[in-house]
């Protein structure tokens, strides 16, 4: 059984695709599930701002009968010197669930290796498998398949490129991440997606040249230039390289007519993307954002009912 959801490669194929189809049947039917929770609380330990996450998150909890509780740095023992572990062990006594936002993995890995409940990652610098998820449902939604839909991602090689790259490839799609060759995707999660790929029939390349990498895309995704995280220093220099992978209107022009345009949002509107292209009628990113929502609560009751059986062993 799987009890944590850290990151997109530890999901089998099936667990992704039933997660995906209960999404779908709990976006049309939301309260179906109300006593999942039955008054119990989720633990939050966020030490990076929040909006979607945090406050689907809550309504998802909402809506299985439940509650949960936020927290930053600043607030727990945490702060002043309690281990991750010592503080993972106490609050498993308490919630049913632990949500993790932070910067390393490897403190995400401490909280799940010391929880004995389940811990989901809601985004570490290398991984954001909650975003992928409603990427993935986004993609069905509104293209009607994954296997073989060229989703083209443009921009910084970041945890959102990392896990859309993950469930990309574990679903059969051609996915193609352009960003300058100096913030190209992390060479291990690279890999292990392409090994996703080669057994799924999908595929998974890089590219440093945007204008190439875009033409036949189903689906072209961006996000932000500067992660949460990420040293101002070199901003200039970083922009200068990235300047030729903002999604514009020519950009989105190459794409196949029917093409979407995908974001996770925060939207640094001018920047990776501009105004034209974000509020246009190629456009996901609410039903995107909305969909956090739906997959957050099916997560939830997949991890609760403890019926994620987790990726074999490679
Ligand atoms: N997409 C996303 O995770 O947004 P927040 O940072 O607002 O939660
Ligand atoms: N890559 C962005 C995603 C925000 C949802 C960040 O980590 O800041």
């Amino acid at each position: 059984m799987l009890k944590d959801l850290l990151r997109i490669a530890d999901l089998s194929t099936e667990d992704l695709v039933r997660l995906l189809d209960l999404a779908d049947s709990i976006k049309r039917e939301p309260y179906r599930f109300d006593r999942v929770l039955d008054d119990e609380s989720l633990f939050a330990y966020f030490s990076k701002p929040s909006t979607r996450t945090r406050v689907s998150l809550a309504e998802a909890v909402a809506r299985l009968g439940g509650q949960i509780q936020f927290f930053g740095p600043q607030e727990l023992q945490l702060g002043r010197g309690e281990t991750i572990e010592d503080t993972a062990a106490v609050v498993s006594r308490y919630a049913k669930v632990i949500v993790i936002r932070t910067y390393s993995d490897d403190e995400l890995d401490r909280f799940a290796g010391a929880a004995t409940v389940p811990v989901i990652n809601a985004l570490t610098d290398l991984h954001h498998p909650c975003q992928a998820l409603a990427d993935m449902m986004t993609i069905r939604e509104k293209l009607g398949r994954i296997a073989g839909v060229r989703i083209v991602y443009v921009g910084a090689g970041n945890n959102v490129a990392h896990s859309l790259m993950e469930a990309g490839a574990m679903l059969g799609a051609e996915v193609v991440i352009a960003t300058p060759a100096g913030l190209a995707p992390d060479p291990g999660i690279t890999r292990v997606s392409q090994r996703m790929a080669a057994t799924s029939g999908g595929s998974v390349t890089l590219s440093d040249r945007p204008l190439q990498a875009v033409a036949g895309a189903d689906v072209i995704y961006t996000d932000v230039w500067t992660s949460m995280g990420d040293s101002e220093q070199h901003r200039e220099s970083r922009l200068t390289a990235l300047h030729p992978f903002q999604v514009n209107a020519e950009l989105m022009s190459r794409a196949r007519p029917h093409a979407i345009f995908m974001h996770c949002l925060p939207a640094h509107r001018g920047e990776e993307v501009t105004d034209e292209v974000l509020d246009g009628p190629q456009s996901v990113v609410l039903d995107q954002a909305e969909n956090r929502l739906h997959t957050e609560q099916a997560l939830l009751v997949a991890l609760l009912e403890e019926s994620l059986t987790g990726a074999a062993p490679s």
